[in-house]
């Protein structure tokens, strides 16, 4: 994407070669700031404080996180603990296993002189891979745009719900709910984006509002109760989500609230899709509600919100009295059964076993 007339990727190596580069998302939209990783432990940090977040993104930190580690240390001891540290960052979404497993399963068999190189050139591999995926689920997903478009009588303007950012800030490049838009966008097709706000932390309102606006793309902030009223309007052509783990059976782990917004489309025969690279599906579970991990954060991002205040300074205040606890889920499921298709880059699938089998053969066990 452009960012300030420059093409821009969330995460990039360094021109030293071993430094790992990123955007601080937790300072957008008030401030663009790139922030050096050097260590196995900066990426940690990046992680966890979300300083990079969404899936994809999170997946090719830590790819970066374990050749920073082997940089460090690449002895056995060195491995393991870089794997079992970057692990522990989040629980949800499931890019970040599917990253470690994968380069544990590349570095393990190495010679320790030989694993740092081969840490960044599979890190790097795992950032250009995501790229051309999101770029091609980003076609698929401009085809179901053009179609509702068409089957519409070509409306002066296409109205997509989104919720959360599944932009290209939550993937190296591109994004997954996103991509289809910035596809259609360039296509020429007229479409507009209704951004849910996405409490508790915002990503609606920080990240997807300002990277469509970067990028030209009509959109308008609602807050997360107003989706079900524009529905039963007519004002919402189609929702299309991110997702942080999809099971083998196609049930969707989302951000909280992405259930909600699930039912209420089902309520009014409203097409609901969910956008996502192979590497976010979990083939080792079916049932999301069961067996998806939800974290769980800090209630202090319930009882308070941080935004720029009028002297211009990043500040947060109260909006609770301090004695009254809060709870801070921060995903949920919504059952494949709400869910009318699956866009990947192999195609859309079917929300279901057979449908996502159909498209991922190799992964039926
Ligand atoms: O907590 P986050 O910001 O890491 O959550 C990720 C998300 O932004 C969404 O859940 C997104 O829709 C899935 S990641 C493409």
């Amino acid at each position: 994407m452009i960012v300030n007339g420059k093409p821009q990727r969330t995460i990039w190596l360094g021109d030293d070669g071993v430094t790992v580069e990123i955007i601080d998302q937790t300072r957008l939209p008030h401030e663009f700031i790139i922030v050096e990783m050097k260590t196995m432990d900066d990426a940690a940090t990046a992680i966890s404080d979300m300083l990079v977040r969404g899936a994809p993104l999170i997946g090719a930190t830590a790819a970066y996180g374990m050749a920073l580690a082997m940089n460090n240390d690449s002895t056995d001891d060195g491995l393991k603990n870089a794997y079992d540290v970057l692990l522990a960052t989040r629980p949800t979404a499931v890019n970040l296993r599917w990253a470690l497993d994968d380069l544990l399963a590349l570095l393990e068999p190495l010679d320790a002189g030989e694993r740092v190189a081969a840490a960044y050139t599979r890190a790097a591999e795992i950032a250009d891979e995501d790229v051309e995926m999101c770029s091609s689920l980003g076609e698929h997903g401009r085809g179901i745009i053009e179609q509702i478009w068409n089957d519409k009588g070509k409306p002066d303007r296409i109205n997509v719900l989104t919720h959360c950012n599944a932009g290209w800030l939550a993937t190296v490049d591109w994004g997954t709910a996103m991509a289809p838009v910035y596809k259609a966008h360039d296509a020429g097709i007229p479409v507009h984006v209704w951004v849910d706000e996405t409490r508790p932390r915002n990503q609606g309102a920080s990240l997807t509002c300002w990277e469509l606006g970067q990028h030209g793309v009509p959109h308008t902030l609602i807050v997360d109760n107003v989706g079900g009223h524009l529905m039963q309007h007519g004002e919402v052509d189609v929702v299309i989500t991110g997702t942080d783990r999809t099971t083998a059976a196609g049930d969707v782990c989302n951000k909280i609230g992405t259930y909600l917004k699930a039912l209420a489309a089902a309520d009014n025969n409203v097409p609901f899709f969910v956008a996502l690279p192979g590497p976010t599906i979990d083939w080792t579970i079916l049932d999301g509600v069961a067996d998806v991990p939800i974290e769980q954060r800090d209630p202090q991002e319930v009882t308070h919100l941080t935004g720029l205040g009028s002297d211009g300074a990043i500040t947060t205040i109260a909006i609770a009295p301090p004695d009254s606890p809060a709870a801070n889920y921060a995903f949920d499921v919504t059952p494949a059964r709400l869910v009318t298709g699956l866009i990947t880059e192999r195609g859309v699938a079917q929300a279901s076993e057979e449908g996502l089998a159909a498209l991922y053969p190799e992964r039926v066990q």
